[in-house]
């Protein structure tokens, strides 16, 4: 049974996903398990968190039928979401999956399914929703204050020189997938979704991989809306999410990584004012805000922003910009989930 705000949490995957371990302990959470198949991530981890031997797992199915775990976050590669995510959700466990979602469409449809048929919750985490500027723009958008959206763009750029492991150079982790997903669900719930993309891409930069380094989308939205996203992972220059949303009645400029964004609106004639200058905290991985929204869904029984579906739409934006840039045609997005 679940104790008010003393969810008992799982984490699995001891890389990325100690920012998981923060997340859940800025919570108030209990640190049940942690699991990783790399004795010696597994071990940096414990003594890091002071989390002790009897808590340490090589293999995640030692835990799987565990009735003293709420929650289970999942860090690990990509390729691997699938099977861990539905493999808890089975088990009746809550889980909180890394983005993305999933590599392919028929591994989403799995995962719905399986949230689908179980009495426990699925997050994905699409960290983004919980970054300050980004959560300041979604509110300003929503209040209005700079009319309609007709023109939305936003970029994922990172240099991934040195994280190329092996299960990143799979060609079904492209880039667009696997970081571009950022921005593509940043524009989604700014935005909304697109009804077709259109693509090219270009390979000059990660000689290890075999897909474009870097990838240009065009979109169409139903209401008399368009928008752009680049991606770009073999890019020489900092970690970026600059992202620029036109409105009718103002124009607001954001980044992940910049400690102020922009606010242009009008006066009563139309004429663009001085632009604000609006002072944002800088932390793109807002691990502590996304198990807290989890937790808040878990506990008090709310809908989950970022639910199964949600990360399966962003998938598959990110399957039709690939399939795009690839047969050089347009392509519509299946949202028939
Ligand atoms: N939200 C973000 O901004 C963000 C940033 C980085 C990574 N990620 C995502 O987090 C996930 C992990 O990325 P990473 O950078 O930590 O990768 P990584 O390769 O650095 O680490 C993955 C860890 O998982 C472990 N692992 C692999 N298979 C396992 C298994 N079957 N059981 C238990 N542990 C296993 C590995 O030993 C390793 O310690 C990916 O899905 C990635 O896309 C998200």
């Amino acid at each position: 049974m679940i104790i008010l705000n003393k969810l008992r949490v799982a984490n699995i995957g001891m890389q990325f996903g100690m920012s998981h371990i923060e997340g859940a302990m800025a919570y108030g959470a209990e640190i049940a398990a942690i699991c990783d198949s790399n004795e010696e991530n597994l071990k940096k981890a414990g003594e890091r968190y002071g989390i002790g031997r009897e808590k340490q797992f090589t293999d995640y199915n030692d835990i799987l039928n565990s009735d003293e775990i709420d929650v289970v976050t999942v860090a690990v590669p990509d390729q691997l979401h699938k099977k861990i995510s539905c493999d808890f959700l089975r088990a009746g466990i809550n889980v909180l999956c890394e983005k993305p979602l999933a590599l392919t469409r028929e591994d989403t449809l799995e995962i719905i399914k399986a949230a689908d048929e179980s009495n426990a919750k699925f997050m994905v985490g699409q960290i983004c929703r919980f970054t300050p500027s980004f959560e300041k723009a979604k509110e300003i958008i929503d209040s209005g204050e700079i009319g309609e959206i007709y023109f939305i763009e936003s970029e994922y750029a990172h240099d991934y020189m040195k994280l190329l492991k092996d299960w990143r150079s799979d060609p079904k982790r492209h880039g667009v997938i696997g970081g571009g997903c950022h921005a593509v669900d940043l524009i989604r719930w700014l935005a909304g979704d697109p009804v077709e993309v259109f693509a090219y891409g270009t390979h000059k930069l990660l000689p290890t991989v075999t897909y474009d380094d870097a990838t240009i989308a065009v979109m169409k939205f139903d209401e008399n809306k368009a928008g752009k996203v680049f991606v770009s992972t073999g890019c020489k220059r900092d970690y970026t999410m600059r992202t620029v949303i036109y409105g009718t009645k103002g124009t607001l400029i954001c980044d992940n990584t910049s400690p102020t964004m922009t606010l242009f609106t009008t006066d009563a004639e139309g004429v663009t004012k001085e632009p604000k200058i609006i002072d944002v905290e800088v932390n793109n991985h807002n691990a502590a805000k996304e198990f807290a929204a989890f937790a808040d869904a878990i506990i008090n029984g709310k809908p989950v922003l970022t639910d199964a579906r949600e990360g399966a739409k962003t998938v598959e934006v990110c399957l039709s910009i690939i399939e795009s840039s690839m047969t050089g045609k347009p392509c519509e997005p299946n949202y028939n989930f």
